[in-house]
């Protein structure tokens, strides 16, 4: 059976929740995850740095206490966010980024950014102090194609942000068009996108597939066969500007299933194993390390994790649900085969 052992991955975009979800997706995620930059859009967002470090500590809370999991934390910016906040948190060697959302761009984005330009003395402090900034790149304007909204948000946004701040470490997040693929692949230094499984592995015919599927829908949407295909050549491409970020994004069933679904898609159940089969499936297997587990950390200027996990292509079937404060989950492919499994963590 072939078999492949990589350094222990790390996933750079994921959303854990808080209280009792955690039982569930800390579980998942600390399984076989070296470090996660855990995304702040909770209710209330994770505004302050004296927050974040105290969501990290819910977070290790519910990891099981052999795990070598360490969640690394990300600032949600705010109109109001200050100067004071973005040193503190540069000062914690635990949050390693602050994260732009345009308000209203995605679920729970209510609090987020109304105007980027008065960021724009923030984003000289974290280029002085070495914060990423990493960004939900869709602008918002309802009379913008939702299909359009990244490659907008590159135009009328991201160009003038790398531009005026040139050392300023950008992350384009989940990113899933071939324009933000072109653009992160020119840019100068300091810029890089995560890139999510779901968008290597869909395109959006399969929101559509014999009746509109809900379990598809997140944000930003998936897009055309070309762009799922300009995104798998630059994973696959051993290019150290994209790597993984899962935004695996857990909703209750209910809220997916209903009259106006949540956006997100929950796949921290088998992250890697989804990457393995993209890899396997593109016969670049032997850059799947470099994707899930070197090119996230050393863009954030982090060590490699020192253990491996080995993933082996054995078949398994992905459960119908998961128990998730105390209601259902559907998790990507459930019900459904995944091709490659972890088999062992190996120190
Ligand atoms: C995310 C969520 O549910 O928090 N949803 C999603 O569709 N990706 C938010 C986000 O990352 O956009
Ligand atoms: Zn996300």
């Amino acid at each position: 059976m072939e078999t492949l052992q990589i350094t222990r991955p790390d996933d750079w975009h994921i959303h854990l929740r808080d209280d009792d979800a955690l039982r569930t997706t800390a579980t998942h995620a600390s399984h076989y995850l070296g470090r996660a930059l855990i995304m702040p859009n909770l209710q209330p967002p994770v505004t302050t740095a004296e927050a974040a470090l105290a969501y990290r500590q819910r977070i290790l809370d519910n990891c099981p206490a052999a795990s070598p999991f360490t969640p690394l934390m990300a600032l949600y910016l705010t109109d109001q966010s200050s100067p004071d906040e973005i040193r503190q948190s540069a000062d914690s060697d635990k949050i390693i980024a602050a994260k732009l959302y345009p308000a209203g761009a995605t679920t729970h984005s209510q609090s987020g950014v109304k105007d980027i330009q008065r960021l724009y003395p923030l984003f000289a402090i974290m280029e002085e102090v070495g914060l990423v900034l990493s960004i939900h790149g869709e602008v918002t304007d309802p009379s913008v194609d939702i299909f359009d909204r990244e490659k907008r948000f590159i135009d009328d946004h991201l160009r003038a942000i790398v531009d005026t701040f040139p050392q300023l470490r950008v992350v384009l997040e989940h990113i899933t068009t071939a324009t933000a693929v072109d653009f992160i692949s020119s840019a100068r230094r300091g810029v890089a996108a995560t890139i999510t499984a779901h968008h290597l592995l869909l395109n959006r015919n399969d929101l559509f597939r014999g009746g509109i599927c809900p379990h598809n829908y997140c944000l930003p949407l998936l897009k055309r066969e070309a762009d799922r295909c300009a995104l798998v050549n630059a994973a696959c491409a051993a290019n150290p500007r994209f790597f993984y970020g899962s935004d695996s994004a857990p909703h209750p069933r209910q809220g997916k299933e209903s009259a106006c679904g949540c956006a997100g898609i929950y796949t921290a159940h088998a992250g890697i194993e989804l990457c393995a089969e993209i890899f396997s499936e593109a016969e670049t297997l032997d850059r799947l390390e470099g994707f899930c587990s070197h090119f996230g950390a050393d863009f954030y200027g982090l060590p490699h994790n020192t253990d491996s996990i080995t993933l082996t292509a054995s078949p398994w079937s992905v459960p119908d649900c998961y128990e998730y404060s105390h209601n259902d989950l559907i998790p990507f492919r459930a019900g459904q085969k995944v091709s490659w499994k972890i088999q062992e963590a190996s120190v």
